[in-house]
């Protein structure tokens, strides 16, 4: 008889072999990790633009502390655009950690304590060409290396950075090209797509926007300071403000400039790798290969009313939640007549230490409209509903605005110059179908769910009227790999858990348990299991059955797609296309990929 104490030594034994076979990736304290020598000619081939890199907080911390830049970093510590630039950094704090492998580098940690690398990659290309992110790529092919695409670092769910990784880092890619008349590589002589730019990888929006807007046209694209504009928002589906005018971001991608896992340059349009191009509209970022630039289709300015509803109660006044229902019952036809963007709701929002308001804020964008009256007109029959409800407030006023770039410029990204980052975070997202809010109890339904989901003073539900119009129109008419939920929906709402940095490990994983296990059920029950899904860049890092959640009926095409292009798995991504293969970390394939790969 056996033992039990041998067990674990056999097991291990075992894990070992395996680490040797190609089901993992190469790690630090293994032979096959690149000599000294190895990483000096990498650095070479890429002009010097090789980094090592330590977390952004390890100057605050240890051996390494050191007084002026860790004043430095505080400083920057909540500003994205830094952040964006920094190889050791990525937007939010948690997905810096690696608390599972106890290693963290919180910048509120005790001064004394050693800093982990996390999930912080160990070196850094910052490509500044094509060639450079050719040559990153066939490095870590070579070596077998974990590669981390990070672009602007804001991705939700952990994607942009991975343990023990090499990181290309695109932010230095920022050219933009104005294409007045757009023909895909490929295509017949004539097959015109119109005004167009080119954008590199690195570009961020409001750059995008303020481009095109010296043409005096516009672009399809998110409402963010320092998002990108080639990376994971737009291979992730991509929504905008004006989504009902112009359809999701990747509906208007024409064609994308890709390195793929081997190395080579691609293009990819509806002409040629239509494959390619069928994923990178929607399949997600990381996923396919790295994006050196891809390009858009630009719109003419118009003229943009945008309509201020509020409403507010005491808490606790039950009127709150009814006129809540009413105003999402009123949003397919709302959505119909074009409006579209965005609206907040604070159930418990603390005035004094004695009195606490439900307050609701509606800011609706209705391209194309210049005249108030006719958008009064379209409010009336929920401002009749609302009238009839006692305790609470509704006020109304609305904003015109000569074109969508000064729309977005004073209104949606003014005030501050950055996004909020450097905290920790954790989302939990559901799509929810204009089917849904126009069926008779449908809006009472999705009220009921809210209000079961705990909210603390100040927590938010974030909704985005961001589809509808021509999103559900483009349907029809775009075969792309965005999950078709999307066509059908009229609302993607949003909500959010965080916790201290000195949170145990338990006190985290209980959190993010709940909110997997008891929440996100609760939404997900109100369109029956599956019916619809979550946008996959702003969803819960754990969604349980991503696959179907992010890409519904499109996910089987999607693997196979990534199989063809990526065979070996060096672009994975957590939560992404393939990464049911792979461990948490994408370190090691686990069993059921293994004998996938074995062909069994
Ligand atoms: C303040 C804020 C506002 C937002 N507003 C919107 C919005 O209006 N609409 C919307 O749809 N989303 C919005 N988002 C979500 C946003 O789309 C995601 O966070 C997205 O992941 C950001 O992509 P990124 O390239 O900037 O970030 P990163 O985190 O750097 O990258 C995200 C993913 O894309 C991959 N990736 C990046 N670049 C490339 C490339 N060149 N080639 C291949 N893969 C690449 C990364 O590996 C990672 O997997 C917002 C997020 C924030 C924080
Ligand atoms: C790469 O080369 C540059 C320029 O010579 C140097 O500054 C940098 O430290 C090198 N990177 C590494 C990782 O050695
Ligand atoms: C944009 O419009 C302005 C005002 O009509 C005009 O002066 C300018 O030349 C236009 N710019 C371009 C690039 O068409
Ligand atoms: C809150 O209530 C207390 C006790 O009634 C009162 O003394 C105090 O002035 C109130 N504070 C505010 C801000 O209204
Ligand atoms: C709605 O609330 C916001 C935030 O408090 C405020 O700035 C805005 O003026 C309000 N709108 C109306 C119409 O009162
Ligand atoms: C908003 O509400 C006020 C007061 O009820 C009304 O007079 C006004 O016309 C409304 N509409 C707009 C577009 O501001
Ligand atoms: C875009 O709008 C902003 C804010 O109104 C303005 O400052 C900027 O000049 C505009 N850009 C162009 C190119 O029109
Ligand atoms: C789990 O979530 C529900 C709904 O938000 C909440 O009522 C409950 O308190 C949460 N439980 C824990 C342990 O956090
Ligand atoms: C964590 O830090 C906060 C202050 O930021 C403190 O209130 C709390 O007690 C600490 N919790 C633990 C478990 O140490």
């Amino acid at each position: 008889m056996v033992k039990p104490f041998f067990l674990p030594i056999l097991l291990s034994a075992g894990a070992a072999a395996a680490s040797q076979t190609s089901h993992c990736r190469c790690r630090p304290d293994e032979p096959c990790w690149p000599s000294q020598e190895e990483w000096l000619s990498l650095n070479k081939t890429i002009q010097g633009n090789l980094v090592a890199v330590r977390p952004v907080a390890s100057v605050c911390h240890g051996d390494e502390y050191n007084p002026q830049a860790c004043k430095a970093v505080i400083g920057l510590w909540s500003n994205s655009a830094w952040r964006s630039a920094q190889p050791g950094a990525v937007q939010w704090e948690n997905w810096e950690a690696w608390p599972e492998n106890h290693q963290t580098c919180y910048i509120d940690s005790p001064r004394g304590t050693k800093c982990g690398q996390g999930r912080v990659s160990l070196y850094s290309a910052k490509v500044q060409t094509v060639f450079q992110v050719q040559q990153a790529v066939k490095f870590a092919n070579t070596h077998k290396l974990r590669l981390a695409i990070k672009n602007t670092g804001h991705d939700f769910l952990g994607r942009s950075t991975a343990p023990e990784s090499l990181q290309i880092l695109t932010r230095g890619m920022t050219d933009i090209q104005i294409v007045d008349d757009f023909v895909p590589r490929g295509a017949p002589k004539g097959k015109s797509e119109g005004h167009a730019m080119t954008i590199a990888a690195g570009v961020q929006l409001p750059e995008l926007y303020t481009a095109a807007a010296k043409q005096n046209r516009t672009v399809v694209g998110g409402s963010s300071h320092t998002v990108g504009a080639a990376g994971g928002y737009i291979q992730g589906g991509g929504h905008s403000p004006f989504g009902a005018w112009g359809g999701l971001g990747s509906d208007n991608a024409l064609e994308f400039e890709v390195v793929t896992a081997d190395g080579t340059l691609v293009y990819a349009n509806a002409y040629q790798n239509s494959d390619l191009f069928w994923a990178l509209r929607g399949g997600g970022g990381g996923t396919f290969g790295v994006v050196t630039s891809v390009t858009v289709r630009t719109f003419p300015e118009v003229p943009v009313l945008v309509y201020n509803l509020n409403i507010t109660a005491v808490q606790g006044t039950p009127q709150f939640w009814e006129a809540w229902s009413e105003f999402h019952a009123a949003l397919p036809s709302l959505n119909d007549a074009g409006g579209s963007g965005y609206y907040f709701t604070v159930p418990n929002f603390p005035l004094n230490t004695n009195t606490s308001v439900s307050v609701f804020i509606s800011l609706l964008m209705f391209p194309g409209k210049t005249d108030p009256a006719e958008i009064d007109k379209l409010y009336q029959p929920l401002k009749l509903k609302l009238q009839q409800l006692q305790g609470i407030q509704v006020q109304n006023i609305s904003f015109p605005f000569p074109t969508m770039n000064s729309t977005i410029f004073t209104l949606l990204l003014s005030g501050e110059n950055a996004d909020s980052t450097g905290s920790i975070l954790m989302l939990g997202s559901r799509l929810f179908s204009k089917d849904l809010l126009s069926s008779k109890d449908g809006a009472d339904r999705l009220t009921d769910a809210w209000k079961s989901i705990k909210m603390d003073p100040y927590d938010q539900i974030l909704g985005h009227v961001v589809a509808g119009g021509a999103v559900a129109a483009n349907g029809e008419k775009i075969d792309s790999a965005v999950n078709p939920a999307w066509r059908k929906t009229v609302t993607h709402m949003v909500y959010s858990r965080n916790w201290e940095a000195n949170a145990t490990l338990a006190q985290q994983s209980a959190i993010i348990k709940n909110m997997t296990e008891i929440e996100i059920p609760i939404l997900r029950s109100v369109e029956g299991e599956d019916r619809m899904g979550a946008y996959l860049n702003e969803a819960n890092a754990y969604e349980d059955g991503f696959q179907q959640s992010f890409w519904g009926e499109h996910y089987p095409r999607l693997y196979s797609i990534k199989q063809k292009w990526d065979p070996a798995g060096l672009f994975i991504s957590r939560k992404g296309v393939g990464s049911e293969d792979w461990d948490d970390a994408g370190l090691c394939m686990t069993t059921g990929g293994r004998s996938k790969a074995l062909g069994h």
